[in-house]
């Protein structure tokens, strides 16, 4: 990243701040915050932060973290009703929002937001009615046209460290409830920075990520995306700054006092400040609350298209970058339009947020969300712009019903990511990717070598984190049996049939059955030709999963298995590799090698230091796992530059798996405590989960 904006920029300096060490900086955060509190309560603040994770250890015998939480915990559901959703207390019996009307108060100087949430239901509803929280301080719950209370609890009463509490809310005939709340420093979609974490350094930011199951945590909801909901929202923010939104932006505008616009997030002597504006945003299609996404902060743009901007913190190389990037964002989408039918969210903007996004991408509609790592320079960000857009289809439109269906969104969108590159970078780079994902999923099905269950396209998560099985099995598998099917019938029949799969569909929630019914009646004879039982209920890879048949794909490997007899590609054989080229050989190299060997890879193709961190990461998990001490200053660098987890997951896994590591352990505890208030919160309980397993 850093050598990249040296490359791309005269003056590099301020791109080296932002890029190459703001999460050392970043630590400032908490200790701003806290430092004009007493000592105890700083480790009060701590401990909540860290409830997320705390409880008994896992079990030991798996090589994978613990996935099942509910063994050491009382969990949802606890009532008898019919459960919607393993992650959700949503209850079956209850009407599911159809509207929400929000108004938060950002107030940070205390990094919190004071929350006004509106739920309108489609029928009235009398007796209890469940929403899901967590990390919410629940002020009160009031009938909307009298404002009176209404009665509610919290169940359980300890909340359960992954799904929360339960609000359970008596109603009576209403089909409108107001509920006021408070985010906490543990509210785990948030991540809060203060100026000096941030580029420009002048202003705070914050920004949101709900998937899975986080946007409980800024407001009570049925936060599980069977429930899809229009929302309407006042952000109240200080005047020097700008929100975005997963939402149409409608206006910016002084508060109005005494209209009563707060609804009770706060009074108007905080509301109404000198010092505050609102923007005002509304979303028209109903979308599920995983893609509820706001940032705030000083934030510019650049119009990259005719329905796309690229938005990051207000900085011109920066926005100039960017905006280079993804110059080619309108070509792809009319390829999706072409592939897939209309573009049903209007705009499609892009925004970069700062190095700690856990993610490479999310998809919130009308707003994709970045990490800045993608800006090298090449054409590699367009992949994940491909992907975010895809999702736009796949996932934004037709959404899988509860996460043990994930595969629907993610494997849908990594075959419809494929054809976007296929279609503008061509047939050789789409096999690169298909190349890379094959390696990914052997890998990921040894992962769960001994938890199978989440090899499967259809998975059974009861009482399980989404965030620890996070893995590459519901991409690449169900990339792979989508192929298959594409193979089988050719490309002319899955075209159209992915067409109408997406116009039968689209707005709406569906599981595994409902894609597997749609395919044999519009398909026949399908099930005679492929086992669909074996591809969605099957664990592992099925026999007639496929490699990519490509010759650079197929060289690349060669020379990979040629390392393991001694031999290293020729500079004549890699003069042309890109990142996507390296990172292919890297990953078909053995799991660890002779340290010298990765010593003298490194001395020829200075792979440790490439700017772009696909490699560089790839090589240091070699290193790391050849017991080659030599690179752990750049492994610390690396692991306090950004917090992507693709990136943090092996490499502190690598760090600490296995025997014969305490050196090793020691490091990663250090960095980790050194670099953890830098990580967004779903990022800190990944990590803690790595290092409580194996340390
Ligand atoms: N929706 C995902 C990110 C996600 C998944 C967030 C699950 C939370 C829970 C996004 O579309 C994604 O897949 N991002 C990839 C991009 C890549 C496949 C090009 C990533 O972040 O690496
Ligand atoms: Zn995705």
């Amino acid at each position: 990243m850093l050598l990249t904006f040296i490359h791309l920029f005269p003056s590099p300096s301020k791109f080296k701040t932002l890029f190459s060490a703001p999460l050392q900086r970043q630590q400032s955060r908490r200790s701003n915050r806290t430092t004009s509190l007493p000592l105890f309560l700083c480790q009060i603040l701590r401990n909540i932060s860290t409830d997320k994770t705390a409880g008994p250890p896992p079990p030991t015998a798996s090589a994978e973290p613990s996935v099942s939480v509910d063994k050491f915990f009382s969990i949802p559901p606890s009532s008898p009703m019919a459960a919607v959703d393993p992650h959700s207390f949503t209850d079956s019996t209850h009407p599911l929002t159809t509207h929400i009307s929000l108004s938060l108060y950002f107030d940070f100087p205390s990094s919190t937001i004071l929350a006004s949430t509106l739920i309108s239901l489609p029928t009235t509803h009398s007796g209890p009615f469940t929403l899901d929280t967590r990390s919410l301080s629940i002020t009160s719950v009031l009938d909307p046209t009298t404002l009176t209370p209404l009665p509610f609890t919290l169940t359980p009463p300890i909340p359960h460290p992954v799904f929360g509490q339960s609000l359970i809310i008596t109603l009576s005939n209403h089909s409108q409830v107001i509920i006021i709340s408070k985010t906490s420093a543990s509210s785990s979609a948030l991540q809060w920075l203060s100026p000096p974490q941030t580029f420009n350094k002048a202003f705070p930011f914050v920004y949101t990520q709900c998937q899975s199951i986080h946007a409980r945590s800024i407001f009570p909801c049925q936060d599980t995306p069977a429930a899809r909901i229009r929302y309407d929202a006042k952000l109240n923010i200080p005047r020097q700054l700008f929100a975005v939104m997963s939402a149409r932006h409608v206006d910016r505008r002084a508060p109005v006092v005494g209209s009563g616009e707060a609804r009770g997030a706060c009074d108007d002597s905080l509301w109404c400040g000198d010092d505050r504006v609102v923007d005002d945003f509304l979303m028209e299609q109903p979308i599920p609350p995983y893609l509820f996404a706001f940032a705030v902060g000083e934030l510019g743009f650049r119009d990259v298209g005719p329905r796309s901007r690229v938005y990051s913190e207000a900085a011109p190389a920066v926005l100039d970058a960017a905006a280079r990037e993804f110059a080619g964002t309108e070509d792809m989408i009319r390829v999706g339009e072409k592939l897939f039918g209309p573009y049903d969210w209007e705009r499609f903007d892009l925004l970069v947020l700062p190095p700690s996004f856990p993610y490479g991408g999310m998809e919130n509609p009308r707003m994709v969300f970045l990490t800045p790592t993608v800006i090298k320079g090449d054409a590699t960000g367009a992949q994940v712009v491909a992907h975010e857009l895809a999702h736009s289809w796949t996932g934004n439109l037709i959404t899988n019903k509860t996460n043990e269906h994930f595969w629907l969104n993610e494997g849908f969108t990594t075959y419809a990511e494929r054809r976007i590159v296929e279609a503008v970078q061509g047939e050789d780079r789409a096999a690169l990717n298909i190349g890379i994902g094959w390696k990914g999923l052997v890998d990921a099905v040894e992962r769960f070598k001994d938890n199978m269950e989440f090899t499967k396209l259809k998975t059974n998560q009861e009482g399980v984190d989404p965030d620890e099985i996070y893995s590459e099995i519901p991409y690449e598998k169900g990339f792979q049996f989508l192929w298959r099917i594409e193979r089988q019938i050719g490309r002319p029949a899955f075209d159209e049939f992915i067409k109408k799969y997406i116009a039968t569909f689209k707005f709406q929630s569906i599981d595994t059955d409902t894609f597997l019914n749609f395919l044999k009646a519009n398909v026949p004879g399908i099930e005679n030709q492929i086992d669909l039982k074996l591809w969605t209920e099957g664990i592992g890879i099925p026999p007639d999963a496929m490699e990519p048949v490509s010759s650079i794909y197929t060289k690349i490997v060669s020379l990979a298995n040629e390392f393991k007899l001694g031999r290293m590609p020729r500079e004549d054989e890699v003069a042309d590799w890109h990142g996507q080229e390296w990172e292919l050989y890297l990953e078909n190299l053995p799991k660890y090698v002779e340290a010298s060997q990765a010593l003298a890879l490194d001395a020829r193709y200075r792979l440790s230091e490439s700017k772009d961190y696909e490699v560089k990461v790839a090589f240091l998990q070699l290193a790391i796992a050849s017991k080659c001490r030599d690179y752990f200053g750049e492994v610390e660098k690396t692991l306090k530059e950004v917090g992507r987890m693709k990136y943090l997951r092996p490499l502190y896994t690598a760090l600490v798996q296995g025997a014969g590591k305490d050196e090793e352990k020691i490091f990663a505890k250090r960095v980790f405590s050194e670099a953890r208030d830098c990580y967004h919160p779903i990022a800190q309980g990944v990590v803690e989960t790595i290092l409580r397993k194996y340390v």
